[in-house]
């Protein structure tokens, strides 16, 4: 069973991937207690699509969030450099376009998509700064980018309890449901080291995007961060 560390090697986390895709999305349901689909839904929402764009869904793993866009009109790619979890979605969601390929260089040409998002994915990417710009490069002018990451809850109850959760729960019940537990020490690591809504806020804007702002849902578990390309004349 592979698993990865916090030094995230491309390699390790896409054999990592590779392990758990048969069963990944019954895990991330159980484990997300069924509140994975209300994210879904938050993250298409917040992506304000129009029947006909384009929409490039990264690190789409099995395609279960690029379905919930799918449904929306807009034409979806969905991107991921694990072969296994993308033979998986390819096999699940037939009508999705997948390709494989990395976050940080992107296969696709300047300007090539209205909205481009990323769920769950950002935090497992080895240079989350290289992947944002593939990001702002491949999106129009005016082009939308939402991000749906765990984060760190504002209350110090709720961050408790979750800490709780990732610390005692999550691993009892990832030995039940999952075939490559360990998979799930390092999504609890991940978690707690990945910068806090301000700080990813501020990567945005390092990275060129305007109007950058973020919503926390589930009382900060997971937040949505938005933001968008200049207009010509400013990019
Ligand atoms: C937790 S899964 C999220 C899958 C899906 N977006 C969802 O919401 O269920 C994270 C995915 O990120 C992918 N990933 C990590 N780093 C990547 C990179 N540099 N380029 C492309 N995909 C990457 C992994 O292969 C994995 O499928």
């Amino acid at each position: 069973m592979t698993s990865a560390d916090l030094g995230k090697d491309p390699d390790e986390v896409a054999a990592m991937f590779d392990d758990v895709a048969p069963g990944y999305d019954r895990t991330n349901a159980i484990l997300s207690m069924g509140t994975s689909a209300l994210w879904r839904i938050a993250t298409v929402r917040a992506l304000g699509i129009s029947p006909g764009d384009r929409v490039l869904d990264i690190a789409a793993g099995t395609g279960t969030s690029s379905v919930a866009i799918a449904r929306t009109g807009a034409r979806v790619t969905a991107l991921d450099f694990s072969a296994g979890m993308v033979a998986v979605g390819r096999q699940r969601h037939p009508e999705i376009d997948f390709v494989e390929g990395d976050a940080t260089a992107l296969p696709f040409d300047d300007a090539s998509f209205e909205a481009v998002t990323i769920s769950f994915g950002l935090r497992n990417v080895n240079d989350p700064h290289a992947a944002l710009a593939e990001m702002r490069r491949v999106l129009v002018p005016g082009g939308r980018l939402v991000i749906c990451e765990f984060t760190t809850p504002p209350s110090l109850f709720v961050r408790r309890a979750y800490d709780f959760y990732l610390a005692k729960v999550m691993p009892r019940i990832a030995e039940l449901a999952s075939t490559n537990p360990s998979a799930y020490t390092y999504l609890m690591d991940s978690i707690r080291d990945w910068p806090a809504q301000g700080v990813l806020a501020g990567w945005l804007r390092d990275a060129g995007f305007t109007g950058v702002g973020y919503r926390n849902l589930t009382g900060g578990v997971v937040a949505l961060h938005r933001g968008t390309t200049p207009k010509s004349a400013e990019r």
